[in-house]
């Protein structure tokens, strides 16, 4: 497939400083503590990986898959698949994820991890469509919020191409 006609929505650029103030803000925020960043596969990797180098506290690495989007619309059910290969019991955890939509996918999450026992549970999450939510759920990192339109690229699929596109595009009409 090629990649569709887009326009950037989101240039590297900005990704780039958004990430740098959100890894402050979690350095910051954890000060002295030790992190456990697990991200939801697969649309999260690109920003996980931009997003850990510039954490600078000690941290483990580890993923859940939750699969909601068949092709290009939300199927509305969320498989999860929680098997970690880390213990996070009384641990701090950061979860994140690429973009906030119905936050379906994020709330199973969050009640799937809770019951490993973390010590707490916060979310980081690159994108928020806040006008798209179902269940009430603020992520406590956002790096941008944006208008209720299909975005890809920075990790995010146009039916499972462009997840290289290192800035986020979307549809041109
Ligand atoms: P939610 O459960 O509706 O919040 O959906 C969240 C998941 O749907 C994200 O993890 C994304 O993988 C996917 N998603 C939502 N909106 C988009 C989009 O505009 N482009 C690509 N994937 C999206
Ligand atoms: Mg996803």
């Amino acid at each position: 497939m090629k990649t569709p006609r887009h326009k950037t929505l989101i240039t590297e650029k900005r990704i780039r400083r958004r990430v740098a103030d959100l890894a402050e803000q979690i350095n910051s925020d954890y000060k002295g503590r030790e992190l456990a960043l697990i991200f939801i596969s697969r649309g999260a990797f690109v920003f996980t990986a931009d997003l850990a180098r510039k954490i600078r506290l000690p941290v483990r690495i580890d993923c859940v898959s939750a699969n909601s989007y068949r092709g290009l619309k939300s199927s509305g059910k969320v498989e999860i698949d929680a098997n970690l290969k880390i213990d996070i019991k009384r641990k701090h955890v950061l979860l994140v994820d690429d973009i906030l939509d119905s936050g379906i996918t994020l709330n199973k999450v969050i009640r799937r991890l809770e019951k490993l026992g973390p010590a707490d549970i916060r979310t980081c999450v690159l994108l928020d469509k806040t006008s798209k939510r179902k269940v009430p759920l603020k992520a406590d990192y956002v790096g941008f919020e944006i208008p209720d339109v299909f975005v890809y690229g920075y990790g995010l699929d146009y039916d499972e191409y462009c997840r290289n596109l290192p800035y986020v595009a979307c549809l041109k009409k």
